[in-house]
């Protein structure tokens, strides 16, 4: 049966999947749980030398070949999987933008202990919105992430249109020297800035890759940001598409892309229509510097028999996230700022040495033993408006755990997305979110230019 099949297949890799004609690439869904192993592992990124000591996950016992597996699970569907920490220092899982309880969302000192090595923890949990999200670890994130541990999500849904093929991008950069060695993760100086950029860009590991569609077909396009720092402007040449989600939720209407910003932690999900030439390709893009450089190309392959039109791409199914009731919603003002007052604290789970940042003040690093207090205490069912003010010359792309919000205004944005768990805060922008307080617990806020979160650049909400 599917299921069996999907079971035994140890899937490790890329992306090319559900194509008429085109051979399915094995997903994983089951409540059985998946044996997700954090190990070490050496890979060829640069086109230079390999990669020692890369940090990975795998699924099963033997050792991981590559970048961590695609996680396809199922809306309203259980999902469990079995960590085990193959490292030689304490991890954890984060599953990123997953509404899911508390218990499982991977925060240590906060939601969970830390996984030490050889030990393991059970994640269990059933996550309640159909998209693309992502999972890494939330301990020494600017090492474990920046050494190889992000991984995309896709949820599934029944419900979805039916596309061609579907391209899955794992967007991010790797700090490396000649012959592929790792160097210094940051640079302080940056991290007092804008954050310290790779030296090699890749999706799924690899510089800039091709991937085949069929000619005349429309393509589903997950990407997601999974970087430490980078923010991209990303664009198409050679073809068209329609941005159909971000962040995991539909937006009302497929929206022609023409360039869009997004950073570390956020996803986009276009629609591409192929060429209906056989061997023309669409190039995507980055066009944030003033020189462009290809993430991805598709290729058109076989007849055109399709001829898919893009004005036929009708709205995703939205994921039902209640909406904030403004008129009985409290305001909660939150500041971001550069500071250099404070002193960092040491941790288990890694420590930068600097503090340059702060939420209301206060500069905290997410993962500290005996925490901060919570930002407020917010009631379970309540709506809140939060008035985020970003006082500083750089974007940061602000993550909110467990709880979805909706940019409600901004001062520098006329798009309004669909609703989010990240949002690129542009320079001196001032933006209202508002969200309802449907889920219990603790719940983080930080920024995910993982050397600003370090820094200072995190807080978290206690739902009661
Ligand atoms: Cu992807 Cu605490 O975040
Ligand atoms: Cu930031």
């Amino acid at each position: 049966s599917r299921r069996t099949f999907l079971k035994g297949s140890a899937v490790v890799g890329t992306s090319f999947a559900v194509g008429a004609g085109f051979a399915a690439r094995p997903g994983v869904a089951s409540a059985t749980p998946l044996m997700l192993k954090a190990q070490f592992t050496d890979a060829a990124i640069a086109s230079d030398g390999v990669t020692p000591k890369v940090m990975t996950y795998g699924l099963g016992d033997g050792v991981a070949k590559g970048m961590p597996p695609v996680l396809r699970m199922k809306k309203g569907e259980p999902f469990a999987a079995r960590l085990f920490n193959g490292l030689d220092e304490p991890t954890t899982v984060h599953w990123h933008g997953l509404r899911i309880v508390n218990a499982m969302d991977g925060v240590p000192e906060m939601t969970q202990a830390y996984v030490y090595p050889g030990d393991g923890f059970d994640y269990a949990f059933t996550p309640p919105d159909a998209g693309t999200f992502w999972y890494h670890p939330h301990c020494n994130t600017l090492t474990q992430m920046g050494h190889g541990m992000t991984g995309v999500i896709v949820v599934e849904n029944p419900d979805d249109p039916q596309f061609d093929a579907e391209v899955v991008l794992n967007l991010r950069d790797w700090r490396l020297g000649k012959g592929g060695a790792f160097t210094a993760p940051f640079k302080p100086r940056d991290a007092a800035k804008g954050g310290t950029y790779g030296t090699v860009r890749t999706a799924n590991w690899q510089e800039g890759p091709s991937y085949e569609a069929p000619a005349g077909g429309l393509v589903r396009v997950r990407i997601a940001a999974t970087d430490v720092t980078r923010i991209y402007t990303i664009g198409l040449e050679g073809g068209q598409g329609v941005i159909v989600a971000l962040d995991g939720n539909a937006m009302d209407k497929p929206f022609l892309l023409d360039r869009l910003d997004f950073g570390p932690g956020q996803r986009v999900e276009l629609v591409v229509r192929m060429p209906d030439e056989e061997g023309k390709s669409v190039t995507l893009g980055n066009f944030r510097s003033s020189t462009p450089w290809t993430i991805a190309t598709l290729k058109a392959v076989g007849s055109a028999s399709l001829k898919r039109d893009l004005g036929d791409v009708t709205a995703l199914p939205a994921n039902a996230i209640a909406e904030a009731d403004l008129s009985t919603a409290t305001r909660i003002p939150l500041d971001f700022t550069a500071t250099a007052e404070h002193k960092p604290t040491e941790s288990i789970c890694g420590s930068l040495g600097y503090t340059f940042w702060a939420i209301n003040k206060v500069p905290w690093q997410g993962d500290t033993p005996d925490p901060v207090a919570p930002l407020s205490d917010l009631k379970l069912g309540k709506s809140y408006v939060l008035q985020v003010r970003n006082r500083t010359p750089h974007a940061h792309p602000i993550h909110l755990h467990g709880l979805s919000f909706r940019v409600l205004s901004s001062n520098k944005r006329t798009f309004l997305p669909p609703p989010t768990d990240t949002i690129l805060l542009q320079p001196d922008e001032q933006a209202e979110l508002g969200l309802v307080a449907d889920n219990l617990g603790d719940w983080l806020l930080h920024c995910h230019i993982i050397e600003h979160q370090k820094t200072g650049m995190s807080a978290y909400f206690r739902v009661v």
